[in-house]
């Protein structure tokens, strides 16, 4: 400090401002430091690095088991789970009863809503403005631009279910995926 304060290099009509400058970055960086461990208590564990995946989560917040689930859940079946930064994501039953490779995410491609599904019309079908994907979560009707975004599902070998990025081609349309 007793250098700072006779230091040539600090004009006279700065050195106020200067010792301001150093006790608000003082004062930020403790705050910000004591704001950290906060926030990061309210970001979700499984939000996971880019590209990592994470542990699909049921409706309570458990690790989806994967035989319990397929023991309580039936062909075609659509489940929403936790998935990539807390979306909520499709887990697909396919028709000879096993995880689908791939989950689907049910944010709407319009504005935002959830979408449910549709057992009975076997669709996805947005309660905001009508706009319709098919069991893959294509979309088929407006006004969503874009088909609902597509992460790879992968069982563990400790019957864990876990989500991971889609960054190869959609399957749906041949196209590059629009969500990377
Ligand atoms: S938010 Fe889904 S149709 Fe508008």
């Amino acid at each position: 400090m007793a250098q700072v304060s006779g230091s040539p290099d600090v004009p006279d009509m700065g050195r106020r401002q200067f010792m301001n400058l150093l006790t608000f970055g003082t004062i930020t960086g403790t705050f910000v430091g004591a704001l950290y461990p906060i926030v990061k208590y309210f970001i979700p564990p499984s939000s996971g690095g880019a590209g990592g995946g994470v542990t699909a989560k049921d409706a309570l917040g458990n690790d989806i088991q994967v035989s319990e689930f397929l023991s309580s859940h039936n062909p075609g079946d659509r489940t929403l789970a936790q998935g990539l930064k807390g979306d909520p994501t499709y887990v697909v039953v396919t028709e000879d009863k096993a995880i689908a490779d791939y989950g689907i995410n049910a944010i709407c491609t319009h504005l935002g809503c959830v979408v449910p599904w549709n057992a009975s019309e076997n669709k996805f079908v947005c309660p905001c403005h009508g706009s319709q994907y098919n069991s893959q979560g294509k979309v088929v009707r407006g006004p969503a631009p874009l088909s609902l975004a597509l992460v790879h599902a992968d069982v563990t070998a400790d019957d864990t279910l876990t989500f991971s990025q889609w960054t190869e081609t959609d399957f749906r349309t041949d196209n590059d995926p629009w969500w990377t």
